[in-house]
């Protein structure tokens, strides 16, 4: 354990970078950080220095922190995360953005590859907010994964439909009709097994990453199939790696799909591709 137990000692001669530790102490304390600022020379108990001792060395070892806290914020919500769960990533935040920017009442939309739910459940709380009442569902192959989701949605208030489904083989089991979706939204594993980022991802699930081929494998199926559970006119939307556009928008075009179009995210990098069916 550690020889200090003053906040102000403990921020001093922590090895972690100064947010990460503050954020423990507050996670391992409750105290607010406005607390933490105003009293530096507080002792914590043995039971919050136990916890932070513990936290602090997972953090060391490299586990990221909203696995640590068991959260991560997400369009200004948040989100509960596990082990069985992607932590969300911000770039996924534009992709919310170019769904609600196309959305309409009444719209049935799927989030293939749920995760913890973050795009189906903030699409539905952000309709919501705004009085456009659309249908959702959030579908996911692991079951402990979609059971994420299902809490997320229900601390949340979110009123999301769930389907365990590898991708939309399941799917006719809920649906019996065909062409239903509006809208089918993806941000799918994309990670080529060999590329070198993903040994930094370590801590996420690999089932979330990679698609343990060359990265196009989940993505060619979901452009694949999705004509078939679209209505007339309904959308794909996919969430991709910086440099796969240009074969992600061969792929559409090969399965007939048109307007075609890759949004860059914040970073200036492409991110996100397209397309409707007629
Ligand atoms: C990159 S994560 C995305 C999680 C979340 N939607 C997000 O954007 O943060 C991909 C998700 O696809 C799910 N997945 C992987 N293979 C699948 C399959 N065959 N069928 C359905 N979902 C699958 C994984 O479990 C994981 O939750």
């Amino acid at each position: 354990m550690f020889q200090h137990n003053r906040i102000h000692d403990i921020i001093k001669h922590s090895t972690l970078d100064t947010i990460d530790t503050k954020i423990l102490i507050m996670h391992a304390t409750k105290f607010t950080h406005s607390y933490l600022i105003a009293n530096p020379n507080k002792e914590l108990t043995l039971d919050a220095m136990l916890l932070l001792t513990e936290i602090i060395k997972r953090r060391q070892k490299g586990e990221p922190i909203s696995y640590i806290l068991g959260y991560k914020e997400f369009y200004g919500r948040r989100f509960k995360v596990t082990k069985d769960t992607l932590i969300p990533r911000p770039e996924t935040e534009l992709l919310v953005d170019i769904v609600l920017s196309i959305i309409k009442p009444g719209d049935v939309i799927l989030d293939l590859g749920t995760g913890g739910g973050v795009i189906a459940i903030t699409l539905k709380l952000e309709c919501d907010n705004l009085n456009c009442d659309v249908d959702i569902t959030a579908l996911d192959y692991y079951p402990d994964t979609l059971k994420v989701a299902k809490d997320n949605g229900d601390i949340l208030g979110a009123n999301v439909k769930y389907v365990l489904s590898n991708w939309f083989d399941d799917i006719s089991c809920d649906y019996p009709t065909q062409h239903l979706f509006n809208i089918i939204v993806s941000n799918p594993p994309y990670i080529a097994p060999d590329d070198v980022h993903l040994k930094d991802l370590s801590y996420e699930p690999k089932s979330a990453l990679t698609d343990n081929k060359d990265g196009y494998a989940h993505i060619t199926h979901i452009i694949k199939s999705a004509h078939k559970f679209l209505k007339s006119h309904g959308y794909v939307i996919l969430e991709h790696g910086y440099n796969q556009a240009k074969h992600i928008q061969e792929l559409f075009k090969l399965h007939g799909y048109d307007n075609i179009k890759t949004i860059k995210d914040y970073g200036q990098q492409d991110r996100i591709t397209m397309a409707r069916i007629l």
